[in-house]
């Protein structure tokens, strides 16, 4: 195709080179004309044989090609690779395949939790031998491997598609495909942007260390009551209580900004309720309930976790630990609340307020929040 084509451009430009001489150059034109073509037995020749193999040629050049990829496709298809696990089961598969779906297709239990993403490591496998080289890892792959330090002949199952013949033994062993699997209903939890609240109550330890057990489960657990109250009425979810707080997840069922509102109006409901909650037992505490909140929005794996006969629908990954790390920092910035820039975004929230720019255990950098009370949320709020 493309000689034809340069054929083409070649004559167009050569075309256009002459108009613009004749145009600047009038006589050079009139002397052309008067020439004429000159009888040349030679060239005439030479235009009579490009007619008759100038046709053919450039059909045959394209046919060669197009056979060329046929064979290639062919050859392709037909190629194939074994992949031999621990066992000395030995499945063959058309190269192109990813160990996991090698396995898949033998019905081989092996682990994938992110469903081949390379967002775990559960299908990783150790190479136990090859006929030759393995595609380099990927930048997914490369960066999953590196997290979890893994040496240099692990290698995700989902994203290695091997040339050559491959002995492989999957890291997690097969029953706990079966374990994990069946009992929760095949559920791993899916990656999800969700606003995550953390609540710590302040003052928890030296309370069990001034008052007698039973009354400190009841003060506790009116507490508790009454925050978890605050989530349900807000249409959040409370996933893990902790002896001394709890954490909350929102916009599971709903759009992100509706989450990330309705997690800031929970934070204000809960400080109204411990309000109302240390008028009613102030005969009760020394020092009136306090808490810390921390509040981010972010991807987070949602889903049930726990035993299985137990499990609760709770997150994890970065954004949930940027959110603990949020409610530590309420205690260095003396005030109860700490927001995210992006949940106050995800809200839809612009204020005219100045935000804080704290560094982060475990983060790069520096991350900008809002350092907020009760007043000053409600304000945003409205
Ligand atoms: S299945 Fe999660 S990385 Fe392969």
């Amino acid at each position: 195709m493309l000689v034809p084509t340069a054929a083409l451009l070649g004559f167009a430009e050569f075309g256009m080179t002459m108009t613009a001489r004749a145009r600047t150059d009038p006589q050079w034109m009139r002397a052309m004309k008067a020439r004429g073509v000159p009888a040349d037995a030679h060239r005439a020749k030479l235009r009579a044989a490009l007619k008759d193999w100038a046709g053919p040629s450039w059909f045959a050049v394209v046919g060669l090609v197009f056979s060329i990829a046929q064979v290639r496709n062919w050859r392709q298809r037909h190629a194939r690779f074994k992949v031999t696990y621990a066992d000395d089961v030995m499945i063959e598969a058309p190269i192109g395949m990813s160990v996991l779906e090698v396995s898949r297709m033998a019905r081989r239990a092996h682990m994938s939790v992110c469903g081949g993403r390379a967002r775990c490591t559960t299908c990783r496998v150790q190479i136990a031998g090859t006929a030759g080289e393995l595609p380099e890892p990927g930048e997914l792959e490369a960066a999953a491997l590196r997290r979890i330090c893994a040496p240099n002949d692990v290698r995700l199952a989902c994203q290695l598609r091997p040339k050559v013949d491959v002995t492989v033994q999957p890291l997690l062993h097969p029953s706990l495909v079966t374990a994990t699997h069946h009992a929760v209903g095949q559920e791993f939890g899916e990656e999800q942007e969700v606003t995550i609240l953390f609540v710590d109550i302040r003052g928890s330890t030296s309370l069990a260390e001034t008052r007698l057990p039973y009354d400190v489960v009841f003060l506790l657990n009116s507490l508790f009551a009454a925050l978890a109250e605050a989530v349900e009425k807000s249409g959040g979810y409370y996933s893990n209580f902790t002896g001394d707080g709890l954490m909350a997840l929102f916009g599971l069922d709903r759009e992100r900004a509706e989450g990330a509102r309705a997690a800031l109006r929970c934070a204000l409901t809960m400080f109204e309720t411990l309000d109302s909650l240390n008028d009613r037992l102030v005969g009760e505490l020394e020092t009136p309930f306090a808490i810390g909140v921390g509040i981010h929005t972010g991807e987070a794996i949602v889903g049930r976790m726990g035993p299985p006969k137990t499990p609760i629908l709770s997150a994890i990954g970065d954004s949930v630990n940027t959110t603990a790390r949020l409610e530590s920092t309420t205690k260095e910035l003396g005030v109860p609340l700490v927001v995210s820039v992006e949940t106050l975004h995800a809200a839809g929230i612009r204020t005219s307020m100045p935000l804080e720019e704290v560094s982060l255990r475990g983060r790069a950098g520096t991350m900008a929040v809002a350092a907020l009370d009760k007043a000053s949320l409600r304000r945003i709020l409205i």
